[in-house]
Formats: structure tokens, sequence, C-alpha cells
């Protein structure tokens, strides 16, 4: 199966996946009242694992739920020194370039990944490993916090492949790498 690296994340109107305490209130601030998914748990089906950064791995943990994920996930920290406590069998944690940590998960057979964290994101950008962009913009200017992009080595051209507008409000965008 073909190697992709794709990010699916929601984002402010001025850039941030998180306020400046970290806070993800934001996101649910448009009623929904059918509790429309938008295309997460669909997203989710066509993927074999998952690669997020050290942050985001401890906002899910702060979540008050179950383990919300049924793929395997890889948790990238150069801090963290094993696996925490009660997330056995549940993450590995990864650290070192990013060319040997996608093929390493690659050659366990995970082709398909959802690559998740601001930082992890914009890691990715700047080795050009990522080959498709699903961003999702909320309504909001959160006016400072944890930014979706930073800057860039180079230019990187993408190819709209769908937009889709939920609850009236929320627009998905879908781009692919171009190469
Ligand atoms: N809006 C959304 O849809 C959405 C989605 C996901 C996350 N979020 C939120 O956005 C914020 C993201 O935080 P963040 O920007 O700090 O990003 P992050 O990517 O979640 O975490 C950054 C950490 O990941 C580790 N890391 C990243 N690249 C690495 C590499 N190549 N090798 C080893 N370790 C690496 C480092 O951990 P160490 O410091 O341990 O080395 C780094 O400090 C969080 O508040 C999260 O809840 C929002």
């Amino acid at each position: 199966m073909e190697r992709r690296n794709i990010v699916y994340i929601a984002k402010s109107l001025d850039g941030y996946i998180a306020d400046k305490d970290g806070g993800l209130d934001w996101l649910h601030s448009t009623p929904n009242p059918e509790q429309s998914d938008m295309g997460y748990n669909k997203f989710i089906e066509g993927i074999d694992a998952l690669i997020m950064g050290r942050t985001t791995f401890e906002t899910v943990c702060s979540f008050d739920c179950d383990w919300p994920y049924t793929k395997p996930v890889f948790v990238l920290s150069t801090t963290l020194t094993g696996v925490p406590k009660g997330y056995e069998g549940k993450i590995e944690v990864l650290n070192g370039s990013l060319t040997e940590i996608v093929d390493l998960v690659n050659n366990k057979g995970y082709n398909r990944l959802y690559i998740d964290g601001g930082r992890t994101i914009q890691s990715f950008l700047k080795e050009d490993l990522i080959d498709e962009l699903i961003i999702t913009t909320i309504p909001v200017l959160l006016g400072g916090g944890f930014p979706l992009f930073s800057n860039l080595p180079k230019k990187m051209e993408f190819k709209h492949i769908e937009s889709k507008v939920y609850l009236n409000e929320i627009v998905q965008n879908h781009y692919n790498r171009k190469r």
C-alpha cells in the first residue's frame, strides 16, 4: 500500500490549534445538536497508525474518557524515558530523526500515518514529509496560542482535493502535496 503521512487537524481562523493555555474548548463552540463527527471516524478508519507529539499525548491523557484510539500510537518525545504507567500496550515512545521514525513505523506494516501535534506537524513539514493536509477551520480568532504552522525552509505547494462545510460554519479543506 502507498505510504502517506496525513495531517487531520482543527485550527482557528488565525491559525492556532490550542489557545494560550493549551485549551481546546473553542473547538466545540459551534452548536452540534446531531453530534456530527465532521468526518473524523471515516478518516480514522483509513489510517494504520498515529504519530503524535508528547504535548498532544499528554492532552489526550488529561481527557476524562477512555483511551480514544483503536490504532497503534507512536509518541515522539526526547523527555519521556519510557511508556507512562497505565499506557503500556497503548503507545510506543520514539525519538530520533523523523525519516528514521517514519521508516521504523512503516517497517512495522503501518503505511498510512496520522501525524498529530503542532510542533510535530511543523517538524514533518520542514522535512517535506507530509503528503496530505485535512484542515478544519473553526470561525474564531484566538489571538495567540499554539500555532499550526511555522517557518519553512522552502515554499511547498499543495493541490486542493475537496472542501466540506459542516454545521453551516466549519470549513474542512483537503489538500495533497504536489510532488
Ligand atoms: N486543534 C487540534 O485539532 C489539535 C490537535 C492536536 C493537538 N492539539 C493541541 O495542540 C497543542 C500541541 O502542542 P505542541 O505544539 O507542543 O506539539 P506536539 O507536537 O503535540 O508536542 C511537541 C513535543 O513532541 C516531542 N517531539 C516533537 N517532534 C519530535 C521529534 N522529532 N523527536 C522527538 N520528540 C519530538 C517533543 O517532546 P519532548 O519535549 O518530550 O521532547 C515536543 O516538545 C497541544 O495543546 C494539543 O492539545 C490540538
